[in-house]
């Protein structure tokens, strides 16, 4: 599996399938200009910095989208395709498994309500566990009881998510094989040190630390 970091939330997981994740490219400072051949986006919640350009990428490669039920009414209305589901479920799209999971944080369009915020785990061969934009919550212990995900991506910028110390708590819990930190560093209010993240998981658990910068990526 190969996990390319696109800056912010945004990763392309290429595996069988090429899944991106919360496309925000047109806008983000962060991203790289990298080609992209999604066969399926997934997007966590309808805030900008993650829904991105979801609309016009979904129109452009004629790929699925995989949302909560009301970003998936949202986009539906405006023409793009959607599979909607909800939080506790899985929808299997070209064999890869989407499974929806809690995130706590909060949800809109800038016209609209986008109901609630989600994170999903991804799973192809190998499992992925985009949290999405969260506060740190007891349940992420159930996300690992019952999928033990191979790879987390978690945000650790603050303010408007997790900062290190939480997400260094995450990983301990979930104990992914690698985490990837997430949603810091795109603008000077959630500019955060990934050393110290990184530090802060050894401290805690085996996890292997991969900080990546925009357009870098892994094999696992
Ligand atoms: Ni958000
Ligand atoms: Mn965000």
């Amino acid at each position: 599996m190969q996990i390319k970091f696109l800056g912010h939330s945004c990763f392309e997981i290429r595996e069988s399938k090429n899944i991106l994740v919360d496309p925000f490219i047109s806008g983000n400072p962060a991203s790289p200009y990298v080609e992209l051949k999604p066969d399926i986006i997934a997007v966590t919640h309808a805030h900008s910095d993650h829904l991105g350009d979801t609309a016009e990428l979904a129109n452009k490669h004629n790929c699925k989208v995989v949302s909560i039920h009301e970003v998936s009414k949202y986009l539906g209305a405006r023409g793009i395709v959607c599979e909607g589901m909800n939080k506790g479920g899985t929808v299997t799209l070209d064999g890869v498994d989407f499974t929806m999971t809690e995130a706590v944080h909060s949800s809109s369009f800038e016209d609209a309500d986008g109901g609630c915020p989600a994170g999903f785990v991804i799973k192809d061969k190998k499992s992925v566990y985009h949290a999405g934009d969260t506060a740190l919550f007891g349940d992420m212990r159930l996300i690992a009881e019952l999928y033990h995900p191979d790879i987390a991506l978690l945000p650790i910028g603050d303010r408007y998510t997790m900062g290190v110390r939480e997400a260094a708590t995450a990983t301990s819990w979930l104990k992914p094989g690698i985490v990837v930190p997430m949603h810091y560093g795109t603008f000077p209010a959630i500019e955060q040190s990934p050393d110290e993240f990184k530090e802060l998981v050894s401290s805690l658990c085996d996890s292997e630390v991969v900080v990546l910068k925009p357009g870098e990526s892994f094999e696992y």
